[in-house]
């Protein structure tokens, strides 16, 4: 090629690309990535690392064997939020047949990544099921790398707590409590019980279960996992190690028989918010919020964040993360997944814009919005 006509196609290409590059989020749309893929991040998390945001969730496949994991976590970096690089595989499933607790068919769900400054290492924890045992084992795990975009080692998974009470639990809850057998879900009675330790005695030897999970670290540093605990009623907060790799044995239980899944947590002003979801499964039902002065509580229920149309569903979506945006000051974005379970790699994402009215998270839904919602006098109002 003549090198006039080669520069006119290399211009041409550049522009088109340039074409391609977005410049808002469109929350619900199909979300190209720099090949023009649907971004597969699932249950994701992310990271803001050295200028550069990283974006960690589940790589999901065609039908419904994708429910289970079949390839492991999908990386993508970014500058912009927009605008998502592939970066390939961060943590592979292990090979089907390993024995590997990580072996392809399990279920590995909602990784995050978080950056420790003492060791230089990437930690990443997820939720993880056991091959073959639905969602029985109830296990949280965690693997490292000492780069962002991996690969990630396994280290091992965790039934956290075993031996260890949580804050604030009274003598007389170590033993069983005549008739707490025989008590029926729901009723107020039971709700005591359950806030009085009815799981957590069951399950103090082996370890509470961890289903739903994210990873908060705060402003000095210490790190936090929280997760859907006690079959999913009561969500467990405990403390990591400061390698954030293990637990000190400091937790405490939030809102008990409360029924919450998908935790995501942020601090702003001082104050702690989490937003979670209720349980149904892989349908979006109505957000919940709380807040704390002090994240070991006491935590104080607040109402839906959501607002407007389709609030009572979240907008089709359930929660898995609550990004601060970098160099804003009390910029959030609301992370959130539509699920399709019988085609999982089909999901779609839902970013919106945090606000705060007082102390209630607000979210209200916007087609399409920019970074700039952040820079208004009363951020949240989108464009
Ligand atoms: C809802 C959870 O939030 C998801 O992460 C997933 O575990 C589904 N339940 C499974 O039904």
């Amino acid at each position: 090629m003549k090198k006039p006509l080669l520069l006119g196609v290399l211009l041409a290409v550049a522009s088109l690309a340039q074409a391609q590059q977005r410049t808002a989020f469109e929350p619900g749309n199909v979300w190209p990535d720099n090949h023009g893929t649907h971004l597969n991040a699932h249950g994701a998390g992310a990271l803001y690392d050295h200028g550069r945001y990283y974006l960690f969730g589940e790589h999901k496949i065609a039908g419904r064997a994708g429910n289970s994991a079949q390839v492991g976590v999908h990386c993508y970096s970014s500058k912009d939020l927009y605008n998502w690089q592939d970066e390939g595989i961060a943590l592979a499933v292990a090979p089907a047949g390993s024995g590997s607790e990580i072996e392809k068919g399990c279920v590995l769900e909602r990784p995050k990544v978080v950056f420790n400054k003492k060791t230089g290492q990437y930690v990443m924890w997820f939720h993880l099921e056991l091959k073959g045992q639905g969602y029985a084992a109830a296990r949280t795990a965690v693997a490292v790398s000492s780069k962002a975009t991996g690969p990630y080692r396994y280290v091992r998974s965790y039934r956290p707590g075993a031996g260890q009470w949580p804050l604030g639990y009274q003598e007389g809850w170590k033993q069983p409590q005549p008739g707490e057998a025989a008590l029926k879900w729901w009723t107020p009675e039971w709700r005591t019980a359950v806030a009085q330790g009815l799981f957590v005695r069951r399950d103090f030897d082996k370890g509470q279960m961890a289903r739903d999970m994210t990873i908060f670290v705060d402003d000095d540093g210490k790190a936090y996992h929280v997760a859907s605990s006690e079959e999913n009623l009561t969500l467990h907060l405990a403390e990591l190690t400061d390698d954030y790799q293990g637990f000190t044995g400091k937790w405490a239980t939030i809102a008990p028989a409360g029924h919450n899944e998908a935790p995501a947590l942020c601090k702003r002003g001082g104050k702690y918010y989490l937003i979670t979801s209720g349980c149904t499964g892989w349908a979006p039902n109505a957000a919940r919020s709380f807040v704390a002065s002090f994240i070991w509580g006491p935590w104080q229920q607040l109402g839906n964040p959501a607002t407007g149309a389709d609030a009572d569903s979240t907008y089709h979506s359930q929660s898995t993360y609550i990004l601060p945006v970098a160099g804003k000051k009390d910029a959030f974005i609301f992370m959130a997944d539509r699920w399709t379970p019988s085609n999982p790699i089909d999901g779609g994402y839902i970013w919106l814009p945090l606000s705060f009215e007082g102390d209630q998270p607000r979210l209200r839904w916007a087609d399409r919005w920019t970074l700039g919602v952040f820079d208004q006098p009363k951020s949240g109002a989108a464009q």
